[in-house]
């Protein structure tokens, strides 16, 4: 297994996320923000993310699962649900990648039932020519090809999690 050189460097990152920032404490502005972050593959973004987000928020988490090795398994498991009141919150999903957008689409209609303000999605990544199940996403940091990447809170078999910048993931055959 190898891991390359870096696909976005941890300047390119950093400067993404703080545009995004930008974007989002624009928006949120008066608003009752709760940002929930989708662990564990958003755990390293999602700290960046609000820690250059200027405006008041509280936070919360969630943990799924859809994913066995690189396979996506389209099955979707909560392992960790939101404990905040998510009713009249203005609420942003915050995801490390979407893939064929099962997963955020799962749980975008389950927060939706909970009776939100408003519900928004934020993502690092977006693999788009992979999407099966059409999404509305709201704030993409970088859209990237049809490649396994690793690093930044992403995972290949919960490793590499640590590293600090994307690389593009090839099994070694
Ligand atoms: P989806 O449900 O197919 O959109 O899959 C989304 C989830 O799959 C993400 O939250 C990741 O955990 C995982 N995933 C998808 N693509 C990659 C990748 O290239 N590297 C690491 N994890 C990935
Ligand atoms: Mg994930």
């Amino acid at each position: 297994m190898v891991v390359g050189k870096p696909f976005l460097t941890v300047e390119q990152i950093q400067r993404r996320v703080n545009e995004l920032a930008g974007s989002i404490s624009a928006d949120y502005e008066g608003k009752n923000l709760l940002a929930v972050g989708i662990l564990k593959g958003a755990f390293i973004f999602y700290s960046d993310l609000v820690r250059a987000i200027q405006t008041p928020l509280s936070v919360d988490f969630l943990i799924a699962s859809s994913y066995l090795k690189d396979n996506s398994t389209g099955q979707v498991r909560i392992h960790y649900d939101i404990r905040e009141e998510v009713a009249d919150r203005d609420v942003l999903l915050v995801e490390d990648i979407v893939d064929t957008g099962v997963t955020l689409n799962y749980l975008r209609e389950r927060i939706l039932m909970q009776g939100p303000k408003s519900l928004r999605i934020c993502t690092f990544l977006d693999k788009k020519e992979r999407r099966e199940v059409d999404v509305p996403i709201d704030y993409i940091g970088y859209e990237i090809p049809n490649e396994f990447v690793v690093g930044y809170g992403l995972d290949y078999d919960n490793r590499f999690r640590n590293l600090p910048y994307i690389s593009v993931f090839k099994k070694r055959t």
